[in-house]
């Protein structure tokens, strides 16, 4: 790994706390950081450099005497400063120049925007007009990355304009537009699962298909975020995202090769082909909810109406699924943490069987990504016994029990890729622009005036969302599973 420094925007805040110094400290500690780098944090915060160390120290849980937190430590340095300021930018250059010194080098500067998404024009302009978005040699620009998180924009016109913004900036191959689902070990063995896999290729479309479903679920609730969270909402947070990902993982058509920009073809053809569900479907086709007691979180507004939970049904436009209904949902609040897609195969009850009784549901596919990552097969099986009477079973594969863990974390990939250069599990820009545009079709909806407008259903912490959810999906004979 060539030296770099990687200045984080928004070091204090709670993506840095819980993802992203405990995956540079876990990289550390298996010496994948190389020999020289510099984490520097960006933030609004009055503190120093050891104040800073102390709280990473604290984000990282590890004692004051642990010797790999020692040598991680030496490396953080800390750079007060206002995002829409350019004092702050000004000492971040002293600052870097004297690193580039030390080594006697133009060391890669990766900028990482970990702020709340409203900082992100502020950054973005201070970054050119200070010219630190060069790097050293500056005048040429190929020392820099620049990363930045999700959401990317509010709503289609914010992301065209956020994408504009950084194009004029930066070239595309120095942009990392971040999603971390696509790290996710279980929805990267999505493509092998299905291509390297000859069985289900032919079985993988509407003949076979009944639906398909995708849950997104969190035990927790908003808890420290509800700053961050009350002004995007799940539809936004997840759904634009991390699902839509999960959908085009399932629905993508396989890449011509596995170069960074097939992939990504393969992809954004994946997410064009997402049915948009126009403004006067929303109310038959999204439920969205609120967990009851979200108004009584910290920091969100006292009459919010953003939504917690949201449930939807969708088409996919490919000859492969045409025809095949999609019922997605994402909350927080819900019974359980788990995250999975599950591919709900037709139903027949061979006229073998018929007297005997077939199970209502056959064969299921189901990809649990996390957690107990892995993926099961339900199958229909003869119950033991004297007579004949059928039932379901499940084949299972465990990551854990086959390969002893699940594999690395989701930002310590995003993290290396960045650091390499490799944009293949990043977001191109014609792909945010095709998921934006199924999310806004959305949100117009829920905004529209005159009766057709929506407002998020109260729902009992601990379930799965509103009623409207379930009703949504057993209206056409089917049921979340
Ligand atoms: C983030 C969302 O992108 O993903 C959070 O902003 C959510 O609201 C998180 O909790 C879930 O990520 P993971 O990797 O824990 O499933």
């Amino acid at each position: 790994m060539s030296p770099f420094v990687f200045v984080l925007f928004g070091a204090t805040g709670d993506l840095a706390r819980h993802k992203l110094f405990p995956s540079l400290f876990s990289l550390f500690k298996k010496s994948q950081l190389g020999d020289t780098f510099c984490i520097v944090g960006f933030s609004r915060r009055e503190i120093d450099d050891a104040a800073f160390r102390e709280m990473v120290r604290d984000f990282l849980k590890v004692s004051d005497d642990d010797l790999e937190w020692q040598g991680f430590a030496r490396n953080i340095y800390y750079q007060q400063g206002m995002f829409d300021e350019e004092r702050g930018y000004l000492s971040l250059i002293d600052r870097l120049n004297t690193f580039d010194k030390e080594v006697g080098a133009c060391i890669t500067r990766v900028f990482y925007l970990a702020t709340p998404p409203h900082n992100y024009e502020a950054i973005l302009e201070h970054l050119h007009t200070t010219k630190l978005s060069e790097g050293c040699g500056q005048g040429s620009n190929k020392w820099t990355k620049i990363a930045i998180e999700k959401p990317f924009g509010k709503d289609l016109e914010t992301a065209k304009a956020l994408d504009m913004k950084l194009s004029q900036i930066f070239e595309e191959k120095q942009i990392f537009r971040v999603d971390h689902y696509l790290s996710k070990e279980t929805v990267q063995n999505m493509i092998a699962f299905r291509f390297a896999n000859g069985i289900f290729e032919p079985v993988w479309n509407n003949k076979f298909i009944d639906h398909v479903q995708v849950t997104f679920a969190e035990k927790k609730g908003v808890e420290k975020r509800g700053k961050f969270f009350d002004g995007v909402g799940m539809l936004r947070d997840v759904a634009q995202n991390h699902l839509l990902q999960l959908v085009a993982a399932v629905t993508m058509e396989q890449p011509l090769s596995f170069s960074k920009e097939d992939v990504r073809d393969a992809r954004v053809k994946a997410i064009q082909a997402i049915e948009c569900i126009e403004a006067e479907n929303v109310k038959e086709c999204v439920v969205s909810g609120q967990y009851e007691g979200y108004l009584r979180e910290k920091d969100v507004a006292s009459e919010s109406d953003t939504e917690t939970f949201v449930a939807m049904k969708f088409g996919v436009n490919t000859p492969r699924f045409q025809g095949v209904p999609f019922y997605v949902r994402a909350g927080k609040n819900m019974p359980t943490n788990v995250v999975e897609i599950s591919i709900v195969f037709i139903q027949t009850c061979h006229i073998l069987f018929k007297e005997f009784g077939c199970p209502e549901i056959g064969n299921v596919l189901t990809i649990r990504i996390q957690p107990d990552e892995g993926i099961r097969m339900r199958v229909i099986a003869k119950r033991p016994g004297s007579k004949l009477a059928l039932d379901t079973v499940d084949m299972k594969f465990s990551y854990h029990e086959e390969f002893g863990g699940h594999g690395a974390d989701a930002y310590e990939k995003v993290l290396m890729d960045i650091f390499s250069g490799d944009q293949m599990l990043f977001n191109r820009s014609d792909e945010l622009q095709s998921s934006w545009e199924f999310i806004t079709k959305i949100l117009d909806g829920w905004s529209a005036t005159g009766g057709t407008g929506q407002k998020p259903i109260v729902y009992t912490p601990n379930r799965w969302g509103p009623k409207e959810a379930s009703d949504l999906i057993e209206r056409d004979g089917r049921k979340w599973l």
